[in-house]
């Protein structure tokens, strides 16, 4: 049998990223921004598109060191034509698009089902679901121009089973990211993309922080923690890893897929 080192340039690992061109949505703050300056350390070529201004000026004023490898852009990712004149600008200022990895994503903290109303449910479908279909439609056709690529999609242990401090409409947006998914790579993988979702458990960061004071439940970090396997909760760290692997060659034959990062805590 042919060892994977015959057919694979371990010592190239890296090298791959290093040439890509990824558009991280939702990437100002959080995972995706920690996803964009890992990928621009590697030396690849990264835009960030993000709702919040501020967020996404704050971000080029960090990124500045990385010059014309980095592009920060505004926009709403619920609006087709926002997405589309972001994939265009990328690729007009980057030659070409290799890569999508969608981190955009209103919450709300979690209330009983029937106190839900209409407009909150949109906006979690809207910017959790509907901008991924968004993104995906704005990137597939400059993917498939450069040859192929990797679609990275951020879903959730919500999205698996249910969440303790989120909603129902965030469950049923992140269950929807996994079939969009799946569909996606199955109907472009004969173009040589690839399309995965991640399924992170709660994150250590803003966001949680946030969330768990505003429900008063700090405490509950730590109980999860206990019951977590691995015996700690998620660090951006551990996502970024997962989102580096499956837009790296390392993962050329996995599609479709969709990847637990919560230490264990689904199977106990
Ligand atoms: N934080 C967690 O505990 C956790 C756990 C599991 C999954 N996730 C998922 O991981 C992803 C990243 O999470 P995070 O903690 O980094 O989130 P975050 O809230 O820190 O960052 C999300 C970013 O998305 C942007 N955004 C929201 N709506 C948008 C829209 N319509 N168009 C463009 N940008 C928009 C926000 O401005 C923000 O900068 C999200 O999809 C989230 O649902 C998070």
């Amino acid at each position: 049998m042919t060892d994977l080192l015959d057919t694979f340039d371990w010592a190239a690992v890296g090298e791959d990223l290093a040439g890509s061109v990824t558009l991280v949505a939702g990437g100002a703050r959080g995972t995706g921004r920690l996803v964009a300056s890992n990928l621009l350390r590697l030396g690849a070529r990264v835009a960030v598109v993000d709702l919040d201004p501020g967020r996404v000026a704050e971000v080029e004023k960090d990124f500045a060191e990385y010059g014309d490898r980095f592009l920060g852009l505004s926009g709403d990712c619920t609006v087709r034509s926002d997405m589309q004149d972001t994939a265009a600008r990328v690729v007009e200022q980057f030659g070409a698009l290799t890569g999508l990895v969608y981190c955009a994503g209103a919450y709300r903290a979690q209330r009983p089902t029937l106190e839900v109303d209409a407009d909150e449910w949109d906006l979690i479908l809207d910017s959790n679901l509907k901008g991924a279909f968004l993104a995906v439609q704005a990137a597939v056709p400059h993917l498939q121009r450069a040859g192929g690529g990797a679609i990275v999609a951020i879903s959730s242990l919500a999205g698996r089973t249910s969440s303790p401090f989120l909603g129902c409409h965030y469950s049923a947006a992140k269950a929807g990211v996994l079939g969009l998914i799946r569909h996606v790579a199955k109907e472009f993988g004969p173009t040589g993309i690839r399309a995965n979702s991640l399924c992170p458990g709660g994150i250590v960061g803003d966001r949680m922080n946030d969330l768990l004071t505003e429900l008063h439940r700090e405490q509950d970090l730590v109980e999860l923690a206990k019951q977590t396997p691995l015996g700690r909760n998620v660090h951006e760290q551990d996502v970024v890893g997962a989102v580096l692997f499956l837009l790296s060659d390392l993962s050329r034959f996995v599609t479709g897929a969709t990847l637990d990062v919560n230490g264990g805590i689904l199977t106990v």
